[in-house]
Order: structure tokens, then C-alpha cells, then sequence
């Protein structure tokens, strides 16, 4: 086969919080295991990540927990490099974004595509918070999605439905830091004119092709992937900033930019060129080979990171013209957990470093069941009795069971030694052709980004020694033909051999351990297939159990860890005081008590309802984004408490003037707030 040159890279994660399993279970355990397969093939490979350390991830994590955005930093990629390694994800680096010489790297990167034109200036109002002196980009800034009504997206994303964002787009925004809603200011940009790229990027992506020569295989992209640049394009692309108002980030590194730093989406992505770079200086390699030529740049992400790395990175590395594009963006859909959606902010999460804590022993068995659920072409999600299940009937009962069969047999029979192979029946026959076909059905899969069908195939190799053992019966055959269960013995030892090759790249702690019952000190992966990788009169060892059954305790224990802890961050999660306003301030709020008349649901707005409300005044139309917590029907006749004097604002085609007052628990559920004595329409709030 011919050897390719691969450079694989996985998300940086942000250095502002743990990881979760969905993180792992998306990206970083299905990069490790590409890896670990490739490097197994022969490829030249290069596995990179790091932490992304810059951006407003960083700093309002570092406003909340009231240190330093480094003390975030510092802190989180500890924990973040520490987990990986527990967990055996084998980067060749785990580099940082705060480096010099990722600084360098970045600037140079901008200075260069500045230079040549790629970018434009414009001056333009942004969203700024007056209270705090700071332009509101990104994530400072939160509103409803206009694409899918959920109330807290950020400003540059909504994290419900994955669509990009840019402050202007959301409906109410409101200001993270001062909680207010914040006014417009002018200030200058660079910006990426990505409209101007479409042509060439839906060449790239429909049919992979670059300059008009085939680069990759469109067919092996995932169908989300494509789908959603494809809608992007096809919805035409904007210019996007490429430049911030912040104090935390890489300085712009030109005249009269004082203030500014490079937006964390330009910043993070060359994370991944100086990331190679720091780790070929360690190596005495040159990291140019890790970018250019014939080689396959790899990124696995999230899909919520689609866009960064399938639009608007290619755009800035073609730009910059010394780089190799993408050949795939393998991105992962979202896992959920136990019923509901990973919620960081809800502590709705089994987190790796804890997990590993309380289990440092069970490495293999969430690899395993990760690897099962991978989201890889739809949403998963992942409970702990199916944690349970999957350890105990496949891991415990099928692979650990028979690979403890054939060695304990081979003890009991034959000291351990491996017995001769004699003539094959029909049964054996089978068996073997099914140990020979099964790397190219292993190999295929893993090429095309099917981790999960892959380390099926796996399995079934096991389930076929099991079946195998089951049918032949070897210890009831001992007593009348004892050379029928040589041959048995021969063929099962073999294909636990195999198991500890195919198996490696999936379960590395697992396959090490067969190997070293089996005796076999070192492998390489292509003798995966054969049937004579021990030789008769080998020695092996005796074993031991490979996976210990799950007890219900446990799963009820974490069942139990799961609710406690998201609990407790609900009830301290109360958002804090804001500042004081001028008495005058409150009183100009015109709020009444009115009558809603009626109600119906406004079209394509799941969140929103239109309202008829008699305010004592008049009867107005009001929007409220109520639709997920009352229906029509139900609130027809409630008193309600309604803000009269906000300017009339057009929210999905409808003219709404004023506002209902609700009620928000942090589990943002809504509740009117009603008069406790029947008072007339019209009266004051205050
Ligand atoms: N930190 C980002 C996230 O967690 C991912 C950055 S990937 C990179 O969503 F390519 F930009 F580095
Ligand atoms: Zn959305």
C-alpha cells in the first residue's frame, strides 16, 4: 500500500472548562483512534491539539470566577492536557495559543494576507456596553436566534442550532457584562470579504476540486458537513470581522490598532500550524512538510465548528497561498446525556477528569462505549445503564468471556503451550476465512471516517470466537478427541491474536493486555488476517479478567453524581445584581396592568406568540416569546404586567409595541406576573 503523509488536528479545546464526554466522545477519542490507525498502517503522521487560550470564552470565564484571564488559562490547560493523558489521547502535541511563538506564527499569518489585500476596512456601529466601556462582539452579547427562537445564542453563535451569528442578527440582545441592552458605536475593522470566495469553495466542497484539479473526494465528506457550507453559500456569504476591540488576544500587528487583537476564530485555527511548528523544533523535523505538498490535512471538530473549518480557514489558507487545504473536516453531531443536552452552565455533564478520578481503572470501557454511540451521522446519546449494558454483554460476556476461554483452555490443556493446527473442518474453515477478511472490512471503514462501524467489525470477530467455542465445545470434545481440540484451541488462540492487533487503535490498554497473555512482545498491523501468528509450542500466559461486570450501585451512584451536581449549580446560578440605575430611570418605565384578549402563534417562530392586550389605554399588539411555556388558548383573560413605553419594534414581520413582563427561573422556565387582587386595566406598576 502506499504510504500517505497525513496531519491530523482536533479542536483546540477552549482553556475555560473541562471536558465533557460529549467533547470526547465527537472529536478527540475518534481522532486518537485515526491516529493510532494510521500510525499502525505506516503513514507518516503528525496529531495535533492544544488549548485555545484567547477570546471571550477566556475572559468572561476568567469576569466570573474573578481572576486573571491567564490564571484561566494556566489553570484549565493543566487540567485539560492532564485528562488527555489519563485517557490516552495521544497527540504528538498539546500546544498552547498563548505561546510566542504561536504570536508570531498568527501575526505574521494576518501581516501577510493584510498585505496582499485579503482583507477590507470598514468603520462601522457595533454593539458596545456603556457601562463597561467594551464593544459587545462575540460572545459578550446574547439575544433570541433569528434562525431558531432559542433565547441565550451568543453573538457570534447559537449553541441550540449551530448557526453563526453576528451581534446585529440577534433579537433583544443584551450585554453579558452589565446585563443592559446595549447602544451602537462606531469603530474600524478588518474584515474577510467572504462573499468573495463562494465561487471556488462550492467547487471545493461539491466536488472537491481546487483550481480546477481534483483535491480531495467529495464523497467521503460527511453529508452534514457539506450540507451546511452548502447552505451557508447558497445563502450567501458576508464579510466577517477578522479583528476585535479586546484586551486579551494577539495585538493586530499594524500601525494605529492600538486596542485591537486578532478575532480568536483567525487566532485559533493557526493554533494548528504553530502547534506543528513547536513540535517539529522538538523533533528536528521542519513543519513545512506538515503543510504543504501531497498530504492530507485532517481537522475532526464539532459541528458546531463547521464553518470555521470548512469556510472561512480554507478561505485564509488559501489566501495565504503556502498551505495545503483540508482533505476532510470529519465533524461530529452533538451527544446528549441521559435524556437532555450537555448544559455546561447547568453542570447537566459527566466530565472526563472526574470520571477518571472515580474510575482510573475504566479507561477502555467508555472508549468502548463512546465509540459505539459516536455521534457520527446523527445525534446520540449516553446513559450510564447503557454504559452498563454495553460493558457487561459485550465487553464482559463477549470479548472478555471468550478471550478468557481460549487462554484458560489452553492452560488447562496444555500448560499454556499453543497446540498444533491439524486438519480443518467445515466450522474452522468458516472461521478462518472470516479472520482473513476482516482487516480490509476494518481498514475501509476506518478510511472513511466510520470509527463506530469500524470497532463493530472488531467485535464481530470476538462474537465469532465466542460462537465458535460455543458450538465446538473443546471441553466436552477433550474427552473423545482430544486432537479435533488442538486444532479448535489453535484457531481460537489465533483469533485472539488478531483481536489484539484489530483492536489496538480502539481499546490500546485492552490489546496491550492480550498481547502480553499471548506473549506477544511487539506486532505490526499487517499481520492482522493471518492464521499462524503463534507458532505451536509458544508459551502463554495465564489471564486475567479483562472487564469486571457493572453492579447497578454503580450506575445508580452516577445517576445520582449527575442530578446532585447539576442541582447545586442551578440553585447558586442566580444571575448577579446589576448595577444601581438613577431612581428616574425606574420611574420612566411605563408598566400597567392589562388583559391579554387574544393570542395566536406567529409563523415559522416556535418561541413566539402575538398577542391582543388591553392595556386600559388601548388594545395593542405585543410579541412575547412565550410559545414554549404557554399555549394560545390557555392564557386568554390572564392580567399581566406590561411594560407601555419601549419604542414599536418589528419582530418576524409583526409591529409589537411594549412588552409583558415574565418571570425566569436559571432553568428558564417563564412565568407571568399576575395581580394578586382583581385591579382594573390600565393600573400602575410600581
Ligand atoms: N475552541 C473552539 C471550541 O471549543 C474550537 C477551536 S478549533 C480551532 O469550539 F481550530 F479553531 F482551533
Ligand atoms: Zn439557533
Amino acid at each position: 500500500m502506499e504510504k500517505q503523509k497525513y496531519t491530523i488536528t482536533a479542536a483546540l479545546p477552549y482553556a475555560n472548562g473541562p471536558l465533557h464526554l460529549g467533547h470526547v466522545a465527537g472529536v478527540y477519542l475518534p481522532a486518537d483512534i485515526f491516529v493510532r490507525f494510521l500510525k499502525h498502517k505506516g503513514h507518516d503522521v503528525a496529531f495535533i491539539c492544544g488549548s485555545d487560550e484567547h477570546g471571550a470564552a477566556i475572559t468572561l470565564r476568567a469576569k466570573k470566577e474573578n481572576v486573571s484571564p491567564q490564571e484561566i488559562v494556566d489553570k484549565y490547560n493543566k487540567i485539560l492536557a492532564d485528562s488527555f493523558e489519563k485517557f490516552g489521547i495521544d497527540f504528538d502535541i498539546f500546544h498552547r495559543t498563548t505561546t510566542d511563538i504561536h504570536k508570531e506564527t498568527a501575526q505574521d499569518f494576518f501581516k501577510k494576507l493584510h498585505d496582499k489585500g485579503s482583507f477590507t476596512q470598514q468603520t462601522n456601529e457595533q454593539y458596545y456596553d456603556e457601562s463597561y466601556n467594551q464593544f459587545l462582539a462575540d460572545r459578550y452579547i446574547a439575544g433570541e436566534c433569528p434562525k431558531c427562537g432559542y433565547g441565550e445564542a451568543y453573538g457570534d453563535q447559537c449553541e441550540k442550532c449551530g448557526s453563526a451569528l453576528s451581534p446585529n442578527d440577534l433579537i433583544n440582545p443584551v450585554s453579558k457584562l452589565s446585563g443592559k441592552p446595549p447602544v451602537l458605536k462606531e469603530t474600524t475593522h478588518w474584515f474577510l470579504p467572504m462573499e468573495k470566495h463562494e465561487k471556488w469553495l462550492s467547487e471545493w466542497i461539491k466536488e472537491g476540486k481546487l483550481d480546477g484539479e481534483k483535491q480531495h473526494d467529495p464523497n467521503t465528506w460527511r453529508k452534514q458537513v457539506v450540507g451546511q457550507c452548502m447552505s451557508w453559500i447558497d445563502g450567501g456569504l458576508q464579510p466577517r470581522a477578522m479583528t476585535r476591540d479586546l484586551d486579551w488576544g494577539i495585538p493586530v500587528p499594524l500601525e494605529g490598532a492600538d486596542g485591537k487583537v486578532l478575532y480568536v476564530w483567525l487566532d485559533a485555527p493557526i493554533g494548528y500550524i504553530s502547534a506543528t511548528k513547536a513540535w517539529a523544533q522538538e523533533q528536528n523535523k521542519n513543519w513545512k512538510d506538515y503543510w504543504t505538498g501531497d498530504r492530507k490535512l485532517v481537522h475532526f471538530i464539532g459541528k458546531d465548528n463547521i464553518v470555521f473549518h470548512a469556510i472561512i480557514f480554507p478561505i485564509l489558507l488559501k489566501e495565504h497561498g503556502d498551505f495545503i487545504l483540508p482533505d476532510n473536516v470529519p465533524a461530529s453531531e452533538f451527544l446528549n446525556l441521559e435524556g437532555d443536552k450537555f448544559s455546561t452552565s447547568r453542570n447537566w455533564a459527566v466530565w472526563l477528569h472526574e470520571y477518571l478520578e472515580r474510575h482510573p481503572d475504566k479507561v477502555d470501557e467508555l472508549k468502548y462505549t463512546l465509540t459505539s454511540i459516536a455521534p457520527e451521522s446523527r445525534d446520540s446519546e449516553f446513559t450510564w445503564s447503557d454504559f452498563q449494558s454495553r460493558v457487561n454483554n459485550e465487553l464482559a460476556d463477549v470479548l472478555g468471556n471468550f478471550v478468557n476461554r481460549a487462554l484458560v483452555l489452553t492452560q488447562k490443556y496444555y500448560d499454556g503451550v499453543v497446540p498444533e493446527c491439524g486438519d480443518l473442518s467445515a466450522e474452522d474453515q468458516k472461521v478462518i476465512e472470516f479472520i482473513k477478511n476482516i482487516p480490509a472490512k476494518v481498514e475501509e471503514k476506518l478510511y472513511s471516517y466510520k470509527i463506530r462501524e469500524a470497532q463493530a467489525e472488531v467485535m464481530g470477530l470476538a462474537r465469532i470466537g465466542n460462537r465458535y467455542l460455543a458450538e465446538t465445545e473443546p471441553w466436552k470434545l477433550v474427552k473423545t478427541d482430544k486432537e479435533r481440540v488442538k486444532t479448535i484451541m489453535n484457531i481460537a488462540l489465533q483469533v485472539t491474536a488478531n483481536l489484539s492487533i484489530l483492536l489496538d487503535p480502539f481499546m490500546p490498554e485492552t490489546a496491550g493486555k492480550i498481547r502480553g497473555f499471548l506473549g506477544m512482545n511487539s506486532f505490526e498491523w499487517s499481520q492482522a488476517g493471518k492464521v499462524n501468528l503463534l507458532s505451536s509450542g509458544e508459551q502463554t500466559e495465564k489471564p486475567s479478567i479483562l472487564f469486571k461486570k457493572i453492579e447497578d450501585d454503580f450506575v445508580e451512584e452516577e445517576q445520582a453524581i449527575l442530578r446532585s451536581t447539576a442541582e447545586e449549580s442551578e440553585s447558586s446560578d442566580h444571575e448577579p445584581q446589576k448595577e444601581d440605575i438613577p431612581f428616574d430611570d425606574f420611574l420612566g418605565m411605563d408598566i400597567r396592568v392589562g388583559e391579554i384578549l387574544e393570542a395566536k402563534k406567529v409563523k415559522k417562530a416556535d418561541k413566539l406568540l402575538e398577542l391582543l392586550v388591553d392595556t386600559g389605554l388601548d388594545k395593542r399588539t405585543i410579541v412575547s416569546g412565550i410559545a414554549q411555556h404557554y399555549s394560545p388558548e390557555e392564557i386568554i383573560g390572564k392580567k399581566v404586567s406590561v411594560l407601555l413605553n419601549l419604542p414599536p419594534r418589528k419582530i418576524r414581520g409583526v409591529v409589537s409595541n411594549g412588552m409583558i413582563l415574565m418571570g425566569e427561573n436559571t432553568k428558564g422556565e417563564l412565568s407571568f406576573l399576575t395581580t394578586d387582587k382583581d385591579l382594573e386595566n390600565g393600573s400602575v406598576v410600581r
